[in-house]
């Protein structure tokens, strides 16, 4: 979610209202993901390097992530979304982790999409984490992964024209498709998701192995082949 800061710079605000727009910008992708297909949702709200950012712009982070959580618990859980948070705990105010836990009670039964915000979240923490909870015990993908807090990653979209990782969900994103956008946050409308789903869509996915056609074999199998790459 890059580009709340620019976007609030380029029109002379304070970054703080680029935060509040990008929050705005959350709403509208929460509401539009079931309509595009979209089940498990994670979105990169605060990570454990933000706490290097000015005192000021950090507590007004947590209050805004404290008002969403406050302003938008009853209605997920009436439109059948879970929210959950993914991250360290222990650095959060005892309040936001109250609230916390109240909306992942509240919103606990939603099965129309699972959105997870990753709050004080490394993903790089996280790997240390499952491996610590492992030992012991022969140290497998799965063994690893049933400690992970978020499903493998199909599509990852970032805006505002940054190309990093930044420590979001390294082994989740294994084989995840990217999408970049020179999109502010705050500009990421119901259509740019859309858009990106379809761009997805249109991926051929292949997980290492080959693309479907050279599995046929005999004289059509090599037509299709010599057809496909042609096109
Ligand atoms: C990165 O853009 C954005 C953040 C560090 C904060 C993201 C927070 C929100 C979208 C609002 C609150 C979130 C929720 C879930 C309600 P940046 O600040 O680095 O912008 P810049 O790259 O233009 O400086």
């Amino acid at each position: 979610m890059d580009g709340n800061g620019r976007w609030a710079e380029m029109r002379g605000l304070p970054r703080i209202t680029g935060h509040q727009r990008g929050a705005e910008a959350v709403r509208t992708a929460v509401e539009a993901a079931p309509a595009v297909g979209i089940t498990d949702l994670t979105l990169y709200a605060f990570s454990s390097d933000n706490w290097k950012r000015p005192a000021a712009e950090v507590s007004a982070l947590m209050k805004l992530l404290a008002a969403y959580l406050e302003s938008e618990a009853a209605a997920c859980a009436r439109k059948g979304v879970r929210l959950s948070v993914i991250g360290r705990r222990d650095r959060l105010s005892a309040g936001l982790r109250r609230l916390i836990e109240s909306t992942e009670r509240l919103t606990a039964p939603g099965e129309r999409v699972h959105v997870r915000l990753a709050i004080d979240y490394s993903s790089r923490d996280t790997l240390l984490r499952a491996a610590e909870a492992c030992s012991g015990r022969e140290l497998t993908r799965e063994a690893l992964a049933a400690h992970l807090p978020a499903p493998d990653v199909d599509l990852l979209i970032r805006t505002a024209g940054e190309q990093r990782l930044s420590d979001f969900l390294l082994w989740e994103c294994a084989y995840a498709e990217f999408v970049f956008t020179d999109l502010m946050w705050p500009d990421f409308t119901a259509e740019d998701l859309g858009a990106a789903i379809n761009v997805f869509h249109s991926r051929n996915r292949r997980f290492g192995g080959l693309p479907p056609y050279t599995f046929q074999s005999g004289a059509t199998g090599a037509r299709d082949h010599h057809e496909a790459t042609r096109s």
